[in-house]
């Protein structure tokens, strides 16, 4: 049997069609992820040769490369790397890359001192120790997640890093639907399609852990944004 990671991100690219969301919300408080895109946005013109890890269907990367001299995409999951590739196609972008692992999981196909910047959105953090490699020294790897604050900040401090930043927005997503809230649970790693008919009880059971009114049900939207410099 293969890596469990990359079977589940293997069938949620062959079911979703990718990572983009498909459920219907609306974000209230801090919101982690436009801050995310603001700092890349002012730091990629500085940092012109850029890795996505965990790129997933590229199509973040894809926003990204507006900015960016080279920027390249890499996942584990191969049917992932195949979307990324269709939508590289469909944009017809000639300064974008994306390359599969080899389904290796910390261990990446670039040479030393590729990247001015490696960033994950809400990829791994396991990337943390071959990254050191792959960056110029003076190079910053940046991320956001939604959990793994001491997982992150433990994995800077052992490959030893430099710690710019790491802020917490506590927002919260309110979703329109039971459906939406199935759809959004389905997304959560490891997890089972909550769509399925015979997931129903489940569903209700989790739904009533949350705030539920007439406007939706609220479940929270927590971002951890991070940033360390590599000193060589
Ligand atoms: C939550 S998705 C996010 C995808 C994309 N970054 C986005 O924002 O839409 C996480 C992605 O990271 C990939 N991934 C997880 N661990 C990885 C690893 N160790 N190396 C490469 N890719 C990994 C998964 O296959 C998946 O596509």
């Amino acid at each position: 049997m293969g890596h469990l990671g990359i079977e589940w991100y293997n069938a949620v690219a062959a079911r979703d069609g990718g990572y983009r969301r498909t459920w219907d919300s609306e974000f209230e408080g801090p919101d982690g992820e436009t801050a995310f895109t603001g700092w890349l946005r002012r730091t990629i013109p500085s940092h012109p040769r850029v890795l996505d890890v965990g790129c997933g269907d590229g199509l973040y990367t894809l926003v990204m490369s507006s900015l960016a001299e080279r920027v390249t995409g890499t996942d584990y999951a191969e049917n992932m790397i195949r979307l990324a590739e269709r939508h590289k196609r469909e944009a017809a972008l000639t300064n974008v890359d994306f390359v599969w692992t080899g389904g290796r999981v910390e261990v990446y196909p670039f040479p030393d001192r590729a990247f001015d910047l490696i960033y994950s959105r809400r990829g791994p953090t396991s990337h943390l120790a071959d990254a050191r490699r792959m960056l110029r020294p003076g190079g910053l790897v940046a991320g956001i997640h939604s959990g793994d604050r001491e997982r992150v900040l433990e994995r800077l401090a052992v490959n030893g890093y430099e710690l710019l930043a790491g802020d917490e927005y506590a927002g919260t997503e309110r979703l329109k639907t039971l459906r939406d809230l199935a759809l959004w649970l389905s997304r959560i790693p490891g997890a089972p399609d909550y769509t399925a008919p015979e997931m129903a009880g489940d569903l209700e059971r989790i739904a009533s852990t949350y705030e539920r009114s007439n406007r939706g049900i609220t479940v929270p939207h927590w971002r951890f944004i991070w940033v360390a410099r590599w000193n060589g």
